[in-house]
């Protein structure tokens, strides 16, 4: 089902991004991977280990035209464009007392405009195929709320609202949009926090742990190969958010 499908995955160069492209790659994809500096040779080498092709693209996903940019150089490489992960996404925590205007618009630039980007640009290419899978990474966060992340839970709660809004214009033309809110998953960016609060969030688990980047891939990949499945919200958090 995914065999020779083009999959762009922005925010790709390492964590979940990461293991998103190596599980579509896996699948037979072609893959599209970005990032705001150069490309990792070992990760392109690794992908192509799995028979399909790669194609870095630097673009910072927050400027429209960098993202613009993106979509066409994927639509002129490859012809089509079948998924798109909207992957990238950053962290900029303070309380809300000592939250600037700067720190706030930071990230919901990257992780709310930056996804906004990517789809607006990937809409008619997607429309003109009759076809497409759109994924969005939100957080538990997003859903819950989290004290000292108050720009990024209102960027991922953003995400939520335009994933369900994207879902209902597209879905007439067969193209689905989704998010997935994974909880705590062992990245670069949870490794920041200091060891009091990871085991703080451990015991507020259900599962006792925290997740693995293939977690969150795996459900990436059953996004794709599930078009009856469009406007939803997927947490991948061992439980932390049991949604009624
Ligand atoms: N880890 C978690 O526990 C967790 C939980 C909930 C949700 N999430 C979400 O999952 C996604 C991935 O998180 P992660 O933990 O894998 O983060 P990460 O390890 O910090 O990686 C972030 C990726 O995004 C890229 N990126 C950042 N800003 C970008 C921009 N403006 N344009 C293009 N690429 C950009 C980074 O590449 P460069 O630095 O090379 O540009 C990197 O590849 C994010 O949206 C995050 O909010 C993560």
């Amino acid at each position: 089902m995914l065999k020779n499908k083009t999959v762009v995955v922005t925010g790709s160069s390492r964590g979940i991004g990461k293991a998103i492209a190596l599980a579509f790659a896996r699948k037979g994809a072609n893959i599209v991977l970005n990032g705001r500096g150069p490309s990792s040779e070992a990760l392109e080498k690794e992908i192509q280990a799995c028979g399909v092709e790669v194609f870095y693209i630097a673009a910072d996903i927050q400027h429209y035209e960098e993202a613009k940019a993106l979509i066409h150089a994927v639509k002129e490489r490859f012809g089509t464009i079948d998924v798109v992960v909207n992957n990238a996404g950053i962290t900029n925590d303070k309380l809300i007392m000592r939250m600037t205007e700067a720190d706030f618009m930071k990230v919901i630039n990257v992780n709310l405009k930056g996804t906004f980007n990517v789809i607006q640009n990937v809409s008619s290419i997607m429309l003109k195929q009759r076809s497409g899978t759109i994924i969005n990474l939100s957080s538990v966060v997003g859903l819950s709320g989290n004290s000292g992340q108050a720009n990024y839970a209102a960027s991922k709660a953003g995400v939520v609202g335009l994933t369900k809004s994207v879902a209902r214009e597209l879905a007439s033309r067969g193209i689905t949009c989704n998010a997935i809110a994974p909880g705590f998953i062992t990245t670069d960016m949870t490794n920041e926090l200091s060891d009091k609060v990871k085991e703080n969030s451990q015991q507020q688990i259900p599962l006792k742990r925290f997740g693995s980047v293939e977690d969150v891939a795996n459900t990436a990949i059953f996004l794709a190969k599930s078009p009856y499945i469009t406007g939803q919200v997927i947490n991948v958090d061992g439980g932390m958010l049991m949604n009624g």
